[in-house]
């Protein structure tokens, strides 16, 4: 393999995502016009997924097209960390598992990243055990992973939780899992995940039913498929594997990120610009788009591969529901939050998938939202003004929200804790920069003052 071996610095292409993430803040002037167009990045959530994937595999696996992000990196030292070879030039990732070793991912790297669980389904495929540290809640809720043990379970592992550490096992000579039928009693994306990629090694069929159908699970079961895996039914409630006794060489490419391509439609809409995007696929946007049209985005799919916002009327309230895919993705509520705060009337938001995924609220009423949380509900009045303040990230997407209040409040923006927004987002300030917008990232305790930029005159009329 040529290029670099990854290490956290290195595999990330966003020059911010360090160490010091949580020592520096995003500085931004709002009210600044966007305008140009912006690449979206290989999707977050598939990567990460596809990155475990390539444990399955005895041969090498080229991935492309994947993005630079804190996430990735501590994907890529997991995975080391049970003798998996890397190497990574820009957005190509090789990946070497043939040889596993058996050792257990630091819990300090599985705490900060959740994903990393999910290693346990390929590694129990490949070697009949693995042993992985329960990750724990994170700031969005308390995040259990009994639908990946149960179905585990149904698969004939042996498990047992032992010192904060989950321990599987297959017994019997080969060590294979077996084929079994799996209802999920909710379609959780990981579970659906870490069962699909136990299955593909099983002996026999699994079914797995009530499984979840967002975009990254298809993209899984493609991967896997490449390599030689027999899998149906991916993208719909019920996934159908024939276990196959190996898995063979791959290269693949990861879809576009459906979040990252939400979030810039819904900095186009804030700010009243025109923005193009590709590549998309827009079929994966569905409801974020139907959600945006309806509160009176104006979105055009160019081509089959990129869409175009620009600006139009005045922005009505709307309700939301976080659901399951097809469903309003829950990854988006804060960011569609955020527009809904400068949107004319009342707008409800429900978020249904996570219990604690509201924090973000206290941080753009401190910009003068006016937003009220009753449990899982938040009631948006909309406001006729953001002003700049110094505010908190509190989760990956809440850090995506406070950006773009900022993009449209008056004044400066001072965003702290930006190891979320590390994360999930690649470069994003450079991509905004080259839009237009006026935010730069500097140590904590810069001074923003004297900083003379133009103001956006807005939207002249309201007609909700
Ligand atoms: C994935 C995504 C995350 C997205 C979420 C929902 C990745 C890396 N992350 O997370 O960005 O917000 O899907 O679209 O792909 N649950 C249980 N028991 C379980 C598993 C899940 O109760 O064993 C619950 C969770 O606590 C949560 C809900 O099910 O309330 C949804 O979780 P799940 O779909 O599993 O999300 P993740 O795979 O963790």
């Amino acid at each position: 393999m040529e290029g670099k071996p990854i290490t956290p610095a290195q595999n990330s292409s966003n020059p911010s995502a360090s160490p010091e993430s949580d020592q520096e803040v995003l500085q931004i002037w709002g009210r600044q016009p966007l305008k140009g167009h912006v690449k979206i990045s290989g999707a977050k959530n598939s990567a990460l997924v596809v990155m475990a994937g390539a444990l399955l595999c005895p041969d090498d696996c080229r991935l492309r097209n994947v993005p630079g992000l804190a996430d990735v990196a501590r994907m890529g030292q997991i995975l080391s960390a049970v003798g998996v070879k890397l190497e990574q030039n820009a957005g190509v990732l090789d990946i070497n598992a043939s040889h596993l070793i058996d050792a257990q991912a630091p819990y300090e790297l599985v705490s900060q990243l959740r994903a990393s669980f999910f290693i346990i389904g390929p590694l129990l495929a490949r070697l009949g055990f693995a042993k992985v540290p329960l990750p724990g809640g994170c700031a969005i809720g308390a995040r259990p992973v009994e639908l990946h043990v149960r179905g585990l379970q149904a698969l004939g592992a042996e498990v047992h939780i032992d010192h904060g550490t989950v321990h599987a096992y297959v017994k019997g000579p080969n060590r294979r899992l077996k084929g079994a039928k799996i209802y999920l009693d909710y379609p959780s994306v990981g579970a659906t995940e870490t069962l699909m990629m136990a299955a593909t090694l099983a002996e026999g069929e699994t079914v797995i039913e009530n499984a979840a159908q967002e975009p990254e699970v298809i993209d899984l079961a493609n991967f896997c498929r490449a390599m030689g895996a027999k899998i149906q039914g991916a993208g719909t409630n019920t996934i159908v594997i024939s276990g196959v006794p190996r898995l063979h060489a791959v290269d693949y490419s990861i879809i576009p990120d459906r979040i990252e391509a939400g979030t810039f439609l819904i900095a186009g809409a804030i700010t009243n610009s025109e923005l193009s995007l590709s590549p998309v696929i827009p079929d994966h946007l569905t409801a974020v788009i139907a959600k945006l049209q309806t509160i009176g985005a104006k979105i055009i799919a160019e081509s089959p591969d990129i869409l175009r916002i620009v600006p139009g009327q005045t922005h009505c309230a709307t309700d939301i529901e976080t659901l399951p895919y097809p469903g309003f993705p829950t990854d988006m509520q804060a960011q569609f939050m955020a527009l809904l705060t400068l949107s004319e009337g009342d707008s409800i938001i429900k978020e249904t998938v996570f219990e604690n995924r509201l924090r973000h609220v206290a941080e753009l009423n401190r910009m003068g939202a006016d937003i009220r949380v009753k449990g899982n509900v938040a009631v948006v009045r909309g406001v006729s003004r953001l002003s700049g303040a110094p505010v908190i990230a509190t989760d990956l997407r809440a850090s995506a929200a406070l950006v773009l209040a900022g993009l449209a409040a008056d004044g400066v923006t001072t965003i702290s804790s930006l190891q979320h927004l590390d994360r999930g987002y690649e470069q994003l300030e450079v991509k905004l920069q080259k839009l237009g917008a006026n935010l730069r990232r500097v140590k904590e305790g810069t001074d923003a003052a004297n900083v003379h930029v133009p103001v956006n005159p807005g939207r002249s009329s309201l007609n909700c």
